[in-house]
């Protein structure tokens, strides 16, 4: 497989990822609470990455950014997605690893997300202690990840998530 090429998503990248997120999570994707999260708030421009293969898109991932009660420098990571086609290749961890080390450099403290532990485990991520951190909806707590890029961020990082435009 080649290197995966990595760019900031355009307008023009936005209905093939649109299609690839509707095939991964089909139509119960608008009713996840991680949806209503980033609902009407624009993801972080330089955090919305795609990934190319010879000139074709084959995924990506955005980053939004949100308050966590009063802490206001995390992030929610997703969708984040790759094509059926070339799932397995390492391509998805590339965007994972790109994505969290931009996420850094951009100042922010603590990426939560909602997915799979036995996914996310591998980049640091770690369940959010029960109760913690509530989104606006029901989640499953095994599902609720955060990764902190600052020590110490998860633990000041307590109530409801809002998203907002950064
Ligand atoms: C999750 C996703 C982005 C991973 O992309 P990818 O390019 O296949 O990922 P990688 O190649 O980096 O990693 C593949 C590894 O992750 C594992 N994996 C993928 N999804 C997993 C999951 N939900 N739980 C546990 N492990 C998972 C694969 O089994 C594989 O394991 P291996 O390395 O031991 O062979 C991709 O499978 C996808 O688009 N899925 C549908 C959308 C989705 O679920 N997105 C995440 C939730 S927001």
């Amino acid at each position: 497989m080649p290197n995966l090429k990595i760019r900031l998503e355009t307008e023009a990248d936005t209905p093939i990822l649109s299609q690839l997120a509707a095939e991964a999570f089909g139509p119960g994707r608008f009713t996840r609470s991680a949806y209503r999260v980033r609902e009407g708030v624009a993801p972080v421009a330089s955090l919305c990455l795609t990934g190319w293969l010879d000139h074709v898109l084959i995924g990506g991932i955005r980053f939004t950014a949100i308050r966590i009660g009063n802490a206001a420098n995390a992030c929610l990571l997703g969708p984040v997605v790759v094509a059926p086609a070339v799932k397995g290749n390492g391509y998805g961890k590339t965007l994972v690893e790109e994505g969290v080390a931009r996420a850094k450099a951009e100042g922010f403290g603590l990426v939560l997300l909602v997915g799979d532990m036995p996914y996310y485990g591998r980049f640091g991520f770690q369940p959010v202690p029960l109760g913690q951190i509530t989104l606006p909806g029901p989640v499953d707590p095994a599902r609720l990840l955060a990764l902190e890029l600052i020590p110490g961020t998860l633990k000041e990082a307590c109530g409801k998530v809002e998203g907002y435009a950064s």
